[in-house]
């Protein structure tokens, strides 16, 4: 990449936290004096949601208009029962065929981003279809509500997906390892796991170590704070890979993007042993 591109992509992510720090601002006003709900201010963790989720409602579009690597060509494939890992307000919708999807269900923590997920989910033709669950990606969140979904049939609470989906969101989920190992179990043989996450530079391959400094200076800036726990610099590559234990993945397709940057991308899907 030439110096005059990487630069301003090794600073673009300060824009972003930038915002996220007015979207923290703004709540906290809003919720004093739009909400008259001070005694909010003192449940950060509340805060910090509906401050992302005002981030999301307002950027999420622009910020979704351009994915990395081949995820359009990805998500175009997805077909059957799926799990759909923090869809937000459904951005990523229109990248799916929904004629192939029978089901598709949304474990969606931030409940003011489910209008917006409903009406992405009309628009994109899934209608009925789509089901958004208020709940987490870890397993003590997104087991209880599959159950409550009805979605586990016989007395099976594993191998339940033909697809999980997870999308610029691992960074921001709890024991991201004993999560994804929670996602493994919920495939079913054959099924896949799909993937779009930003990780830690791999400065030590073909990353550069100027990026991984910017990372491990956005995260004392208080990347993580400010954009709904967010994890700047996580080793998501190598927890989606372990993920599958000592019976390991059967198939690995694995595309690394722009990892000279602040945020290098991996995209592409592993297959569970059938
Ligand atoms: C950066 S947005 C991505 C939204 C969407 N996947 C996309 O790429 O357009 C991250 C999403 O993950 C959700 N999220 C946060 N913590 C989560 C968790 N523990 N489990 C599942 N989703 C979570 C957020 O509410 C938000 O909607």
């Amino acid at each position: 990449m030439a110096l005059a591109d990487w630069i301003p992509r090794l600073l673009r992510p300060s824009l972003l936290l930038g915002l996220a720090v007015y979207h923290f601002g703004m709540t906290i006003l809003e919720t004093i004096f739009v909400h008259r709900e001070p005694s909010l201010l003192f449940n950060l963790s509340k805060l910090r949601e509906k401050s992302f989720a005002r981030i999301w409602i307002n950027n999420g579009e622009a910020m979704s208009l351009e994915m990395p690597g081949n995820l359009d060509e990805l998500l175009q494939t997805v077909h059957g029962t799926v799990l759909d890992v923090g869809p937000g307000s459904g951005e990523q919708l229109t990248r799916f065929d929904a004629s192939k999807v029978d089901i598709m269900y949304g474990a969606e923590p931030g409940i003011d981003l489910h209008p917006g997920l409903l009406r992405s989910a009309e628009k994109t033709g899934f209608g009925g279809k789509y089901k958004a669950l208020h709940c987490g990606g870890e397993p003590e969140s997104l087991i209880p509500a599959l159950a409550k979904a009805s979605v586990f049939k016989d007395g099976a609470s594993q191998g339940v997906f033909d697809e999980v989906v997870c999308v610029r969101v691992l960074c921001g989920v709890p024991r991201p390892e004993e999560t994804i190992q929670g996602l493994y179990r919920l495939i079913k043989p054959g099924g896949r796991l799909i993937f779009c996450e930003h990780v830690i530079n791999p400065w030590r391959d073909d990353g550069a170590i100027l990026a991984r400094l910017f990372q491990a200076i956005y995260a004392l800036l208080g990347w993580k704070f400010f954009m709904g726990g967010c994890t700047v610099d996580r080793n998501t590559k190598q927890y989606l890979l372990d993920a599958a234990g000592k019976e390991g993945w059967e198939e690995v397709h694995l595309e690394s993007v722009d990892p000279t940057t602040a945020i290098p991308f991996i995209v592409g899907y592993l297959v569970k042993r059938g």
